[in-house]
């Protein structure tokens, strides 16, 4: 995880292009950030443990041509300034995304060498084997290409040297890092947002390749240490997405998108999926959950079984792949270590891959064989919203693109109109959207509890997993998502007088069993908040609030289904005064294991 920049120019404006760049980098992490910039020939570095908000009011705006900076996700040693970056060793300063695996070993060397270390990171074991290599050869580039073959793991390294003010370096491998060009200033990043205030030209770098840098030219050499073209790439993204045009948070801003990014997505083309015999969908976190809602889909609708894996379990236990199995990564920053690494391994046990991607030519999007990119554009709150919305669109494409050819008449008729329905859907989620009051409601009426369930069955479990990871990540709320059956083997004992059961009913063939287990819970003294369709009974009082959504088509209603939720974590979190769009802990591009 964290996020890096670097800068390189005759503006004299490094350092504020670098705070400013960090702060388009902070979903990447935001415990502690830091900066180094050479000004007046002398090397500064400065950090703070926080935001960038907070490193912003230690650092004066130098005048500088060469600056680094570096917001962390902490992963080896706790968040103090120690152990933020960047790392000083020697004459070698860097900023690094990624991990070291061999650090330890790699410090007792340094240590018998007589370096000496401050922090705990695997980035300052990084910067003294720079260093190492730099003093013995006297050359950095050699350097660099000793340090690849030593340092195993993932990096993206920023570097830049004491005594050379005209050059800033860069190293990459299995972390991502992208070059941006102007005319008089060069700069290196982890994503595209952090350089589009100054420059929408950019090339993205490969594994194993490292860049020179200068103010008026970029020169990348590969794994071979050959010099290498790699190609420049236009950003055609959208930097409005990047502000909050009025919304109090991204997070609000980005839910009241999705009718748009719908409407969008649904341009988009389906591969023809049908000659596989399964399905293995791998993804992380929501990804992962619109990968169960997409496998209720694909095996009622498209008759095809779809397992479902988290991608970092799927890396480490047997599996049953061939060249019949389809796997899809579904993932919207397209960077997750652990999807990544499953791809690389359908690859290589000979299964075709397909990614449900939202970040264009990221590392999961140039790996996989095939792609759909979901139209979500940047998104900026950590906990996603319009992306998971896409990726359900995508699934339901899918469904219906296996399932448009099927003989089973009652199916048929049940998703005849989905391409009408799926034109009318924005319109439909519009109105769900002018409903938040009513989602604001419930959230004032559950936000002091300490714990909260969600029940649901079969699609409505997975939606009921999303509704339930979306207001515990923002919230920090205990919750919990259940099988409404399941819930009275264990769990049941937990509900206590005013618990809030959150019911979602949406599937009509079996309302009527999820409605008696939101009974159950009730008669033990819940306070159940039923969400439910307006072709959906549910007579009882049972209940205290009744939510109403529009009944769509059965491959679409998970997409409108989820926005009542959403609004309920994002008011439950603001009542509790969190900070939304950066929860503690997190991040939204985990690119560690
Ligand atoms: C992080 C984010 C989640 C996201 C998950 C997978 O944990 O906070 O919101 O669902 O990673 O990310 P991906 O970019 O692969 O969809």
């Amino acid at each position: 995880m964290c996020g890096i920049i670097g800068y390189i120019g005759s503006q004299n404006k490094g350092v504020e292009s670098v705070l400013n760049g960090l702060e388009h980098l902070e979903y990447r992490g935001y415990d502690s950030a830091g900066i180094a910039f050479i000004s007046d020939d002398k090397l500064n570095i400065i950090k703070e443990k926080g935001r960038i908000a907070d490193l912003r009011k230690s650092v004066e705006i130098t005048s500088s041509n060469l600056a680094i900076g570096h917001t962390r996700w902490a992963t080896h040693g706790e968040v103090n300034k120690v152990n933020a970056h960047p790392h000083h060793s020697g004459s070698v300063t860097i900023v690094h995304n990624g991990i070291i695996e061999n650090y330890i070993e790699l410090k007792e060397e340094l240590i018998k060498k007589g370096y000496e270390f401050k922090s705990k990171t695997d980035t300052e074991v990084a910067c003294a084997l720079l260093d190492y290599l730099y003093q013995k050869t006297g050359d950095i580039k050699e350097s660099i290409s000793e340090f690849k073959k030593k340092a195993k793991g993932a990096y993206a390294i920023g570097l830049i040297l004491d005594n050379d003010k005209d050059n800033l370096y860069a190293i990459k491998k299995n972390s991502p890092l992208i070059i941006g060009i102007s005319k008089d200033e060069k700069f290196i990043a982890s994503d595209v947002p952090a350089i589009i205030d100054y420059t929408n030209k950019y090339i993205i770098l490969e594994d194993g390749d490292y860049a020179v840098l200068n103010k008026d030219s970029v020169t990348v050499f590969d794994n071979e240490n050959n010099k290498v073209n790699r190609k420049p790439r236009t950003f055609e993204g959208d930097a409005l997405s990047i502000s909050k045009c009025g919304y109090d948070h991204f997070m609000q801003k980005e839910i009241y998108e999705e009718p748009e990014v719908i409407k969008k997505t649904a341009l988009t083309d389906i591969p023809d999926i049908s000659n596989y015999d399964r399905i293995c969908i791998v993804a992380c976190g929501s990804a992962m959950h619109t990968g169960l809602v997409g496998k209720s889909l694909i095996e009622k609708y498209g008759d095809i079984p779809v397992d479902v894996e988290i991608a970092s379990e799927f890396r480490y236990k047997k599996l049953f792949l061939d060249n019949k199995t389809l796997v899809i990564a579904i993932s919207q920053s397209g960077e997750t270590a652990d999807t990544l690494e499953a791809v690389k391994i359908a690859k290589k046990m000979g299964s075709d891959t397909l990614g449900i991607i939202n970040v264009k030519e990221s590392s999961i999007a140039r790996e996989v064989d095939n792609r759909v990119y979901t139209l979500a554009g940047s998104e900026i709150a950590v906990a996603t919203t319009k992306a998971y919305a896409a990726q359900l669109e995508v699934l339901s494409k899918i469904a219906y693109s296996l399932a448009k050819n099927s003989k089973d008449a009652s199916k048929l008729k049940e998703i005849k109109d989905y391409l009408e329905d799926l034109q009318k859907l924005p319109i439909i989620m519009q109105e769900v959207l002018d409903n938040e009051e009513e989602y604001k409601k419930v959230a004032k009426e559950i936000y002091k509890h300490k714990d909260i369930f969600f029940i649901g069955r079969g699609i409505d479990y997975a939606l009921a997993m999303e509704g339930s990871l979306k207001l515990k990540e923002i919230s920090y709320i205990h919750s919990e998502a259940y099988a409404a059956g399941e819930l009275k083997h264990g769990t049941i004992s937990l509900i206590e007088e005013q618990t809030p059961v959150i019911g979602i009913v949406s599937d009509k063939l079996i309302a009527d069993k999820t409605i008696s287990n939101l009974k159950e819970v009730n008669s033990r003294g819940a306070n159940v908040i039923y969400l439910t369709t307006n072709q959906i009974k549910g007579e009882g009082d049972f209940y205290s609030t009744k939510l109403v959504v529009p009944e769509v088509n059965p491959l679409l209603q998970p997409i409108i289904n989820v926005i009542p939720l959403q609004l309920i974590a994002y008011h439950v979190a603001k009542y509790n005064k969190c900070d939304i769009d950066k929860p503690r802990n997190l991040a939204k591009s985990v690119t560690v294991e």
